[in-house]
């Protein structure tokens, strides 16, 4: 039987010490209903976060306003004690206010978001951060203010690099003007791929794109999935379908499926064994038309 590990999805490089498996994991499921409050079992949400290290996850991408700062708690408890936790990265954003379940404000004023980059390194107890996406573009203040504040973070160390959340490319090139734009993560998955040119424009630019929302909040999995044939003829199940399908759309794709369950999570990476025939990979991609 092969292996179950992420790194036999491969890699992808942000620098020199800055390598990680091409399969992630997300913690927007490690929170109460709604992205609100804590999750039911904390302990099982770090045991979750644990069990990924085991099986080669070395790249998690979190945010305060997941809870908020519940998921963090929770992944900083689960990386404790990781082993070679020197070689396993986070991607963090900010820029995202809550006032309930499900509700979801802007908030990029400049003071804000340094305030965030600070509380959240003392919430996951690291002494910079590997990667801080601009959770959303702030329409009330300035990009060039945004961007320019994590620009600063990043020369004061505390930040490596930047990224961009939900944003055209367009925005993405306005952005390169005050900083360099390292990763994108935008909602894009198989049944999804709207925002096709911003994964080419990623790629041209060498910068790693972080697809959300990567099953469809699950939609793309279970008994009336669109995947369910295909995913019979290679014997493995819908969701590693999904994800092998966005580990071959481009190599600059870091999939960051969330979730709350150790089988689901262990079903997950079981996809860097996966690997679509063209043909399969076509027929997929037309999901979407
Ligand atoms: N930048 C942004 O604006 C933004 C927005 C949304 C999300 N994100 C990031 O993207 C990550 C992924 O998104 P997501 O977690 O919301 O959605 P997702 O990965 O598309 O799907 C998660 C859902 O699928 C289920 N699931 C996961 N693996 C499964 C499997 N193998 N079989 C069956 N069901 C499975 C989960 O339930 P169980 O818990 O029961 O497994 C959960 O309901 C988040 O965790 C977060 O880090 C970023």
């Amino acid at each position: 039987m092969t292996e179950l590990n992420a790194a036999n999805a491969g890699t992808y490089k942000f620098d020199d010490q800055f390598i990680v498996n091409r399969l992630g994991y997300g913690t927007m499921q490690l929170t109460g209903k709604g992205t609100w409050g804590p999750y039911s079992d904390p302990a099982h949400a770090a045991d979750v976060v644990t069990r990924a290290t085991e099986l080669g996850i070395n790249f998690f991408d979190t945010a305060d306003s997941y809870g908020p700062w519940f998921a963090d708690r929770y992944l900083a408890d689960g990386l404790k004690g990781a082993a070679n936790r020197d070689k396993i990265f986070i991607s963090d954003k900010v820029g995202q206010t809550r006032q309930g379940p499900g509700i979801w404000t802007p908030h990029g004023e400049p003071n804000y978001l340094r305030q965030q980059v600070e509380v959240s390194m003392m919430t996951l107890g690291i002494d910079h951060e590997d990667l801080v996406f601009l959770h959303r573009i702030d329409t009330h203040f300035p990009i060039a203010e945004q961007v320019g504040e994590l620009k600063k973070l990043q020369d004061e160390g505390k930040i490596k690099h930047i990224g961009l959340s939900q944003v055209t490319v367009d925005q993405i090139k306005e952005a390169q003007k005050y900083a360099q734009i390292d990763a994108v993560e935008n909602l894009y998955n198989v049944g999804n791929h709207k925002d096709d040119d911003v994964v080419d424009y990623a790629e041209s630019q060498n910068m790693a794109f972080l697809p959300w929302f990567p099953l469809d909040t699950g939609k793309l999995v279970g008994n009336d999935s669109p995947l369910s044939s295909i995913a019979k003829k290679y014997g493995v199940s819908e969701a590693q379908i999904a994800l092998a399908w966005l580990l071959k759309r481009s190599p600059n794709i870091l999939p960051i499926p969330g979730t709350s369950s150790i089988e689901h999570l262990e079903d997950n990476v079981a996809a860097a064994n996966v690997t679509l025939s063209d043909a399969d990979f076509e027929q997929l991609s037309n999901l979407a038309k």
